[in-house]
């Protein structure tokens, strides 16, 4: 039995309805449950798989091979290092090693203030601002470690000026 709420029911209910092929939805289903859960769970699975009259281990294989699709909790912020050769080529040092080193994470763990999770990424598509990160869809480039830590934390007081409006 569902426990999405019955207005997000009726809306991706509708996005399936509206589509030739009810699979072709399946990304956007999967960004839809993963914003309502903070991640792809076992449960969003399980909603999507029936939403979309897949399989669960169906929906799973997607789930798994996109990178922006998250099987395990995340952290408020994801950031996705660029792991491409172009961002190689133009690293001194790891930007992948430094956050979590600076963070205190391993691949795809989240900080113990339930900040970030950082995640190796393919090329991202702005490899003239090599080397360069994602995260929540805003490009970072041309980084060092003094600029990353610079956007760590102004992430951090955006985010907790945002807690102090709600
Ligand atoms: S190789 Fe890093 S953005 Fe393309």
């Amino acid at each position: 039995m569902s426990t999405l709420p019955p207005e997000l029911q009726t809306e991706l209910a509708q996005q399936v309805a509206a589509a030739d092929h009810p699979r072709e939805q399946v990304i956007n289903i999967m960004y839809v449950l993963q914003k309502h859960y903070g991640y792809m769970s076992d449960e969003a699975v399980e909603e999507a798989a029936a939403l979309l009259d897949m399989t669960p281990l169906e929906v799973e294989e997607l789930a798994t091979f996109y990178d922006f699709i998250y099987r395990e909790a995340v952290g408020k912020f994801v950031i996705h290092v660029c792991d491409g050769v172009v961002c190689w080529m133009f690293h001194e040092g790891s930007v992948f090693d430094y956050l979590c080193e600076k963070l205190g994470v391993c691949a795809g763990g989240v900080s113990a203030d339930g900040m970030f999770t950082v995640l190796p990424s393919a090329c991202l598509g702005f490899c003239d601002h090599a080397p360069a990160m994602l995260i929540n869809g805003v490009f970072y480039g041309h980084l060092n470690p003094e600029k990353i830590d610079a956007i760590l934390e102004k992430l951090r007081r955006e985010y907790c000026d945002l807690v102090i409006c709600r």
